[in-house]
């Protein structure tokens, strides 16, 4: 057992002093940025990154979340199964002990999965994540790359940490392993990197996606309580969608956090694009768009409080778009409180109203910082680099 929260309290006092007594600084400097500042800055990170130990505490990470995923606490216990990932090969309905696959849909209760090496791993088809499932790519080089990608398929409680995962390709339907342990059959899939049908309680932290044929992000069919934080989306055409579709009107209880986040360079839109749902997209970072960089329809509800929008050199400066899919007036809820907008870019708000704030409850909560610290904040965001001696 791996977990327990004695070892970590020193640490949380050091950072304690280490914060109050060298960076109280209440601004950044754009040309100032360190990585301990960005690290006191990001609650997430702050949480579990000053622990030189973390190799051996890899469960402390489920504590660290915030935003509607909460904390991942129903991820780890005494019951928790160590699975360590040894042969990259991928087999999607009989799958070998020691690959992704078996850990992932065949081991059932709660599973922290490591890798015990660098790994390319291709997968045949989609993986379709258990419930109280973690994938933990910390201080290894693991690449889901070149056919299918991830999916969670009507399961809850996941985290998915510190993966690159790119150049995914739609799947023709066909029998695979899903998340119950037992074979099913899938439907066509688009070529997403991370694809969520049906699921909450879902933590997707420092991760590198790019490159895929579809989104990189898809949060459908009644998500919800879900978090996105600290990824690095880059080389995409449309980047991430929340809500299904149109008609999908259990989507109106989705809720997204997205924080910390690094967009592009080369992301063309939807980050996000979103329908009925509510989302809190904080303390982001966007290097240009092509089309848009927050767009939505069927009456969404968005707050962006203190991202940087970096407008692209061409002439689409505006950060949003919004679809009138009849031409009769959708309601739509897009507030801007704080955001820092820089080479002309701009955010049309709902005209009147008033900003639905996210209403979290103590787990979920965060403090978000002022907009002028978010290229600090999100200067390591996507996967960390882990040296062996030192901190992440
Ligand atoms: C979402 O999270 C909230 C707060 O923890 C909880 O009350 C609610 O039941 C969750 N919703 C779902 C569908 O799990």
């Amino acid at each position: 057992m791996a977990y327990q929260v004695s070892n970590f309290i020193p640490w949380c006092f050091v950072l304690a002093v280490v914060s109050i007594t060298i960076f109280t600084p209440k601004v950044c400097f754009a040309n100032k940025q360190s990585k301990i500042e960005s690290l006191v800055k990001n609650q997430i990170d702050q949480c579990w990154r000053f622990n030189p130990e973390w190799r051996k505490h890899r469960s402390q990470l489920a504590t660290c979340s915030v935003g509607y995923a909460g904390k991942m606490t129903n991820n780890i216990g005494k019951d928790l199964i160590h699975y360590k990932v040894i042969d990259p090969s991928d087999d999607p309905i009989n799958p070998k002990i020691g690959t992704l696959r078996y850990g992932a849909s065949k081991v059932q209760g709660k599973v922290w999965i490591t890798f015990q090496r660098d790994m390319h791993i291709r997968l045949e088809k989609p993986l379709l994540i258990s419930s109280f499932t973690t994938i933990d790519g910390r201080g290894v080089n693991v690449h889901i790359a070149d056919n299918a990608c991830l999916m969670i398929f009507k399961a809850t409680d996941v985290i998915i940490h510190g993966l690159r995962i790119h150049h995914c390709r739609p799947q023709a339907p066909g029998m695979v392993i899903g998340p119950n342990g037992k074979v099913m059959s899938l439907g066509q899939v688009d070529g997403d990197a991370i694809r969520l049908v049906t699921t909450s309680k879902i933590w997707i932290d420092h991760n590198t996606l790019y490159d895929c044929q579809d989104d990189l992000l898809d949060v459908t069919r009644g998500s919800t309580n879900v978090t996105i934080s600290n990824n690095w989306f880059r080389e995409q055409n449309k980047v991430m969608l929340l809500g299904h579709d149109d008609g999908y009107m259990r989507d109106k209880d989705m809720k997204v956090t997205v924080v910390y986040n690094y967009f592009g360079p080369n992301c063309y839109q939807r980050m996000p694009r979103i329908r009925h749902g509510y989302a809190h997209v904080a303390n982001n970072l966007y290097m240009g768009w092509v089309q848009y960089a927050i767009g939505g329809s069927m009456g969404p509800s968005l707050k962006s409080e203190s991202n940087l929008f970096i407008a692209p050199m061409s002439e689409h400066k505006e950060v949003t778009w919004r679809k009138n899919s009849d031409g009769t007036e959708d309601k739509w809820e897009f507030y801007s409180v704080g955001d820092a907008f820089e080479n002309g870019a701009f955010f049309i708000e709902t005209q009147g109203g008033q900003v639905q704030k996210p209403n979290y409850n103590l787990e979920q909560n965060f403090k978000v910082v002022d907009a002028k610290c978010v290229r600090s904040l999100t200067m390591l965001s996507g996967v960390l680099r882990c040296s062996k001696s030192s901190i992440c």
